[in-house]
């Protein structure tokens, strides 16, 4: 059942490349130059009237959510918030009737996404939802939807349900983006075109497994680790950091890379290990600074770069190397390394990495 891999966890990992890919087919037409969504298309007047869209989840399904933000907000030039469900649902949101509001749940089952949807109903919102698990109670009580099709994830910790949310997103911004007129028509060929090419990248970039685990025996007894990303990688800095607490019970945190100045800074020393994105599209030349800065104060620095960097390469103590692709693209490739470095160090700490402690794959009260 676990298809020959040690956990459910790696084997997720590695379905990537054919989840990200069975969540786009039949939607991405590339040769018609159209994504075909019957839930959006059913609700075109709803999503193009917005005032803004409202996105509600927790975990890992709220990280998937802020990267739609920027997304969304730079393909489709819709205004975008982002909430924990659980403090959404408490705070006597203003909602009206030209809100949308999208869900994210992999279980479908989660208490506080639930309770928002309901609340969000009650004061008139369209609410459209992104679930894996067919048939979940988020995914009758939403107006629309559409499935990822990641297939079962059994391990607790989330990893190809957070790609596949991804992709889900991406192709309504992209839909959204044509239907509002603030994407050319060439641009958007381009768009499909280098969506496509995802999976064949994410399977490229598996192939840096060894490389990765080499790495995680050098800091699995770390007690503490940073995650800095920006941009559309600043909420891969999050689930970078999640993904490593949940699994390791080692202590980490993610930010963006230039709030670092602003506090964080101040833990850098010689047994703090920083994983920092560095994709070539993404504010660059500011991340490489702040790698310079905590090279200075002797951080220990793994880096995620894109193929060919030199830069980076000459500071930092290790990097990992993704393919190009666009930036908006990029948290799909640069994800991966930082699960199988989760996944490593997990498993070197004889961590159980399928159940952590404490954690349930559905969290079903609040
Ligand atoms: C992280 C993780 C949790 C879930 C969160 C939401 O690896 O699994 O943080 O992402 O409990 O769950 P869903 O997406 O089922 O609503």
């Amino acid at each position: 059942e676990k298809g020959g891999y040690e956990h459910f966890m790696l084997k997720e990992i590695h379905e990537q490349p054919r989840a990200i890919r069975d969540t786009y087919r039949g939607r991405l037409l590339r040769d018609e130059a159209i994504i075909k969504m019957a839930g959006v298309e059913d609700n075109m007047k709803k999503f193009l009237n917005a005032n803004r869209i409202i996105i509600v989840a927790c975990g890992t399904s709220w990280h998937a959510g802020l990267v739609a933000e920027y997304i969304f907000e730079e393909f489709s030039r819709i205004p975008v918030e982002v909430e924990y469900a659980s403090e959404f649902r408490y705070r006597n949101p203003v909602i009206t009737e030209n809100d949308v509001v999208i869900a994210i749940s992999q279980s479908g089952e989660t208490a506080d996404t639930l309770a928002a949807i309901k609340l969000a109903k009650s004061k008139g919102a369209f609410v459209f939802g992104v679930c894996n698990v067919v048939g979940s109670s988020i995914a009758r009580e939403t107006h629309a939807g559409a499935y990822t099709h990641a297939g079962p994830e059994i391990g607790v910790a989330s990893t190809k349900a957070f790609t596949t949310q991804i992709t889900v997103l991406t192709l309504i911004a992209l839909r959204l983006a044509r239907a509002k007129g603030t994407m050319t028509s060439s641009n958007f060929r381009l768009y499909l075109q280098e969506l496509e090419l995802i999976p064949q990248k994410v399977e490229q970039l598996l192939k840096v497994d060894e490389h990765v685990k080499e790495i995680a025996k050098q800091y699995l007894l770390s007690t503490n680790c940073l995650y800095l990303g920006r941009g559309y990688n600043f909420p891969v800095a999050l689930e970078g950091a999640l993904k490593l607490k949940e699994i390791s019970y080692i202590h980490a945190e993610g930010y963006p890379a230039a709030e670092m100045k602003h506090g964080p800074i101040a833990l850098i020393d010689d047994r703090m290990p920083v994983i920092v994105i560095a994709t070539s599209k993404g504010h660059y030349e500011k991340v490489v600074s702040n790698i310079q800065e905590i090279k200075s104060r002797k951080g220990k620095i793994i880096a995620v770069v894109t193929e060919g960097d030199t830069a980076v390469k000459e500071i930092a103590d290790h990097v990992i190397e993704i393919p190009e692709s666009e930036e908006a693209f990029s948290p799909l490739l640069t994800t991966i390394p930082l699960q199988l470095l989760s996944y490593h160090i997990a498993v070197m700490r004889n961590c159980n990495v399928d159940q952590p402690r404490n954690l349930a794959k559905s969290v079903t009260v609040e």
